[in-house]
């Protein structure tokens, strides 16, 4: 059987890292294009270091916003997974333009170069693009609700939206095999709390006995799946025929409040940290932040193409997270 090549944009990242690993040890040879902005090398420095010598792993350090670099790797590669975006709440709320541009010239470039020699590409995007829908369970053919341009907040669902009509769009127009995949809340080791994600943040204040900050009521929900999970799904639809030219849900149906979440951690890590709730506004400034109150995912599309269900639990993502921050 001939080796397969996965190009794995963002492949540095949280989620990029645990795939780059997963693909090696199928037999792929896996490149990582990341410009190290929120990822890190030493999520990948193992698998430079096992992998790099015989050439089934490189790393690239540079931007996808730099087609011509994108367009050598993408001619190397026989399948695409474009990962790299800017990401997280602060990030997104503190630097609206650097955001924008990511995604949308991002992926504007990615694909027009899978185009360019026909490779198959998974597009990244987020259970953002539902927006302030409350009709949950969010279906992958519903209708979306973003808030005003003026809101910071929604230029990510925004551009993230637009990714994905683009993406769509090649398909329509020229069959080129794309696959959509809409992310709800991931979590587990290596995803870093400096950018706004709930989980790191919240066990690294635990073990440190620093009090929990729950923004608004924390009565808003979420369902938080293990990397390792939403891994296996993206793998698996990568190989999945009848997944081209669709888009699907990846997520955990299990909900849970902000503040359940924090008491569950302090819990888990027998911390003595204090629960405090903190404004909105005295976060993210008076020019708004809109939040989601429910984020639950119909994942039967995903089931019924792969057989996909999350099967590992928020204790063990929690205790996973708590290890690896030990
Ligand atoms: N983690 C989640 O809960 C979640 C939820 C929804 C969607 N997603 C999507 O999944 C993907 C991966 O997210 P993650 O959680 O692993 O975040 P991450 O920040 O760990 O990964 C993103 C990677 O992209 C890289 N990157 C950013 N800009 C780049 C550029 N211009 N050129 C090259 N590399 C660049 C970063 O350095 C980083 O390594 C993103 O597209 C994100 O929008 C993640």
């Amino acid at each position: 059987m001939t080796q397969r090549t996965s190009l794995l944009t963002g492949g540095a990242g949280f989620i990029g890292s645990h795939l780059a690993h997963k693909l090696l040890e199928k037999g792929n040879r896996v490149i990582v294009l990341d410009d190290l902005s929120t990822g890190k090398f030493s999520n990948i420095e193992e698998l430079d270091r096992q992998y790099g010598p015989d050439g089934r792993f490189k790393f690239i350090f540079d931007t996808v916003l730099h087609e011509r670099v994108v367009e050598d790797l993408v001619r190397e590669a026989d399948e695409i997974y474009h990962l790299a975006s800017a990401v997280g709440v602060n990030l997104i709320m503190e630097e609206p333009v650097r955001t924008i541009e990511t995604i949308v010239g991002g992926t504007h470039a990615v694909l027009r170069c899978a185009a360019r020699y026909r490779r198959r590409t998974m597009i990244f995007s987020t259970s953002e693009v539902y927006g302030k829908s409350m009709d949950v369970p969010f279906r992958e053919d519903g209708d979306r609700l973003e808030g005003a341009t003026s809101r910071h907040r929604w230029a990510y669902a925004c551009a993230k939206s637009l990714d994905e009509f683009l993406a769509l769009a090649h398909w329509k127009q020229t069959r080129l095999p794309v696959i959509v995949v809409r992310l709800f809340n991931t979590a587990g080791p290596r995803q870093t709390g400096q950018y706004g994600m709930v989980i790191p943040s919240f066990v690294r204040r635990a073990l440190t006995g620093a009090p929990l900050s729950v923004y608004g009521t924390g009565e808003q929900s979420r369902c938080f799946c293990h990397v390792s999970d939403v891994v296996e799904a993206i793998e698996a639809l990568m190989g999945a025929e009848g997944a081209t030219g669709e888009v699907f849900n990846i997520g955990s149906t299990q909900e849970i409040t902000i503040l359940d979440l924090a008491r569950k951690i302090v819990a888990l890590t027998k911390s003595s940290s204090p629960i405090e709730l903190v404004p909105y506004e005295s976060v993210y400034g008076a020019d708004g932040f809109e939040d989601m109150q429910r984020r639950l995912p119909c994942i039967d599309k995903i089931g019924r193409a792969i057989g996909w269900k999350p099967r590992r639990s928020l204790d063990e993502i929690i205790t996973d997270v708590a290890a690896e921050a030990k």
